[in-house]
This record gives structure tokens, C-alpha cells and sequence, in this order.
């Protein structure tokens, strides 16, 4: 089934941390909102901060110098390690940036290859280019890699022969518009894959909790271009003071020790009680995916998680995703897992 027809009947009335109420019943999330909410929905500290500049500012700014913005983008790279960060609204958009740096670095619109099965966003660029996939994953000089944290739709983490091959890419661009911002345990995916060091790194979705805001972080040569080509790289809303609050809000949670410590006990509970999934699972951190015999079973399980009160992600492929807020309390988290688990052995029963 589409992703419209599966969830378009569902109505998303109010939402707080792990917690959806729809029609006047509560479900638990186990989506953030398709990974987006990682800190929880309507976290405090972003609601204020986003709260406090819609007051003072309103949402635009374009083209003038903005306070907020200089501090975020400062702060951004302190907690990043990227020597430069440029803001952009979407996934795709930042996607397509780092695209045009690549190109302005040098290298044609045929060098552009990803990795099989990959996703990088419903614009032309990463729909038309990136989705020339290097099925071999020989990767040469002449080639920029553009290289997803996992593969979305299986939560597949590379292996490191792949990787290594990468490697040899003239120019790696890491996609963590999905798998950043703490999604698997660690600030970025690719801090997983043994000296993997990307020139480029492209985010959104938690960047912002969900308030759209995207970046792509760069090094290097990479970090030149968009420093010298600044203007021609702006537009209408990116950096505006919301996406900028919203984003300094989650920068800051992400400094605090103890946020991660418990995100890390979450991700534990998660990952040790997938283990009694009757299908194959993959995942680190607070992602994963069960591997479902085909799409239809998968589309049966979502829908049946959703009848008990559950709500996890439906890939339109033989996979059921779970990405709940790193915030997640440990009950819900709980009673979740119990409600997946019952869904998935009686589907295999
Ligand atoms: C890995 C990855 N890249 C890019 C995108 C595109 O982001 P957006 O939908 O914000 O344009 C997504 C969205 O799901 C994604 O998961």
C-alpha cells in the first residue's frame, strides 16, 4: 500500500514527547514523526525558543544580518567538527547544495553515484543523479560518493569493504538528513564506519526537532566554495530566526551529558528487545528495522500496531521501521516493545 493510503486516515490531533493523541485516543510513537522528533514532540526548550522568536522577530530575515544566526551557525560547527555550515529548509534542498558545491569544486553532473537502494530526497538532482547507484561500490578518484548514514528503508549499516571503497571517492558527501542528530548513538552515522571522513555532511529532520531546517556541514575545499559563493547559495528561508531558534534549542540539549546518557539507556532497551523479533532486525542506537517477509505482511503489521495503540513506521517496502524520540520515557518505550512484539509473533505464528 502508498504511504497515503496507510497513514492519510490517520488524523494527528496533538502530540507530546513519545505521546499522539488522534480522535481521542493515545498512541505511542515510535516514528518521531518520521525521525524528525528526536528530542520528543513539542520539546520545551525548542516550543520556547521558537515561541520567543516568532515574538520578536517573525519568520523572515532574508538577506539581513541576524544575531541568532551568527550564534547558531557558530555553535553548529563547535558540536559538529565542520569548519563551516551553511542553512538550508529541506533534506533535499541541502542535498541539492552540496550537489552544486561538488560541482563547483570540479566534478560533472555524471560523477554523482550512490549507494544501492539508497534515498536522498524527491528533487531532481538526488532523484535523477544520486540514485545512479554503484551497485559494484568501486568507488575511483573521479566519482563523489554520496553516501546515506544506513539505507533508510532496510536500516542497512554498511559493510567495510564498501566503505573502504567509498573511501576512494574523489569527494564524500554523508546524507544524515535521517541518521543524524543522535538518531544511532553517536552525533553522525558515519562516526560508525572506520575513518570515513566526509567533505560534506547534509542534515535536516532533527536538526530542527522538526521545525524545517537543513544544513549541509562542510571541510575544506568544500567549506571554501560555500564561504565565497555565499550569495549564491541563499534563499527565502534558510537561516530564518524560527528554523534558527529551533535549531540553537537543539544544539544545546545535545551539549548536556546526561541527555545522552539517557538517550543510550533507551537505545539499549530498544535494541536488546528487538532481539526476540521472530524476523531479522538491523538497527544501532534508536533506529531499526524488522525485515518482513514482503511489503503486503509489512503494511499488516503497521496497521495491527496501530490498532493496539502503536505507531511505527511503514516503508512501502518488506520492512517495519521504529525510530521513537531519543526522549522516550521508559515505560512507553516498554509497552511499546510488548505491543510490537505481540503484533510480530502472532504475524509469524
Ligand atoms: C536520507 C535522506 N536524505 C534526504 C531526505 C530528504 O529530506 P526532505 O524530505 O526534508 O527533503 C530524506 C527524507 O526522508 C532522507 O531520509
Amino acid at each position: 500500500m502508498k504511504r497515503t493510503d496507510i497513514n492519510s486516515q490517520f488524523r494527528w490531533d496533538e502530540a507530546q514527547n513519545a505521546t499522539v493523541w488522534s480522535a481521542g485516543r493515545k498512541y505511542i510513537d515510535f516514528t518521531s514523526g518520521i525521525f524528525a522528533a528526536n528530542l520528543g514532540h513539542n520539546n520545551d526548550a525548542v516550543l520556547d525558543a521558537v515561541l520567543d522568536a516568532i515574538c520578536k522577530t517573525g519568520p523572515h530575515s532574508y538577506s539581513y544580518g541576524l544575531p541568532s544566526r551568527d550564534e547558531y551557525l557558530k555553535r553548529l560547527c563547535a558540536w559538529s567538527g565542520f569548519e563551516h555550515a551553511h542553512l538550508f529548509t529541506t533534506g533535499s534542498e541541502a542535498v541539492e547544495a552540496a550537489m552544486r558545491v561538488a560541482w563547483i569544486v570540479g566534478y560533472g553532473a555524471d560523477d554523482f553515484y550512490g549507494l544501492p537502494g539508497s534515498f536522498h530526497g524527491k528533487t531532481w538532482g538526488p532523484d535523477k543523479i544520486l540514485l545512479r547507484f554503484n551497485d559494484a561500490c568501486d568507488f575511483h578518484q573521479k566519482d563523489v560518493a554520496v553516501v546515506e548514514g544506513y539505507r533508510g528503508w532496510d536500516c542497512h549499516f554498511w559493510e567495510p569493504e564498501v566503505i573502504e571503497s567509498v573511501r576512494c571517492a574523489g569527494l564524500i558527501i554523508a546524507d544524515e538528513v535521517q541518521s543524524g542528530f543522535g538518531r544511532t548513538g553517536k552525533k553522525f552515522a558515519f562516526e560508525h564506519y572506520k575513518d570515513l571522513e566526509p567533505d560534506m555532511v547534509v542534515t535536516g529532520k532533527g536538526q530542527g526537532n522538526g521545525w524545517p531546517v537543513s544544513a549541509v556541514l562542510a571541510r575544506g575545499r568544500c567549506a571554501e566554495v560555500l564561504r565565497d559563493n555565499a550569495d549564491e547559495f541563499s534563499s527565502t528561508h534558510g537561516g530564518n530566526p524560527v528554523a534558527c531558534a529551533a535549531g540553537l534549542a537543539v544544539v544545546d540539549e545535545f551539549e548536556q551529558e546526561h541527555f545522552w546518557s539517557n538517550a543510550n539507556i533507551n537505545a539499549m532497551i530498544l535494541q536488546s528487545g528487538l532481539q526476540q523479533s521472530p524476523y531479522p532486525v538491523n538497527g544501532k542506537g534508536m533506529v531499526a528495522a524488522v525485515l518482513m517477509p514482503d511489503a503486503k505482511t509489512a503494511d499488516r503489521v503497521v496497521l495491527k500496531c496501530r490498532a493496539k495503540g502503536l505507531l511505527v513506521v511503514h516503508t512501502g517496502k518488506a520492512s517495519v521501521k521504529i525510530g521513537p524520540p531519543l526522549t522516550i520515557p521508559g515505560k512507553e518505550l516498554a509497552e511499546g516493545l510488548e505491543i510490537l512484539m505481540g503484533v510480530l509473533c502472532a504475524t509469524a505464528a
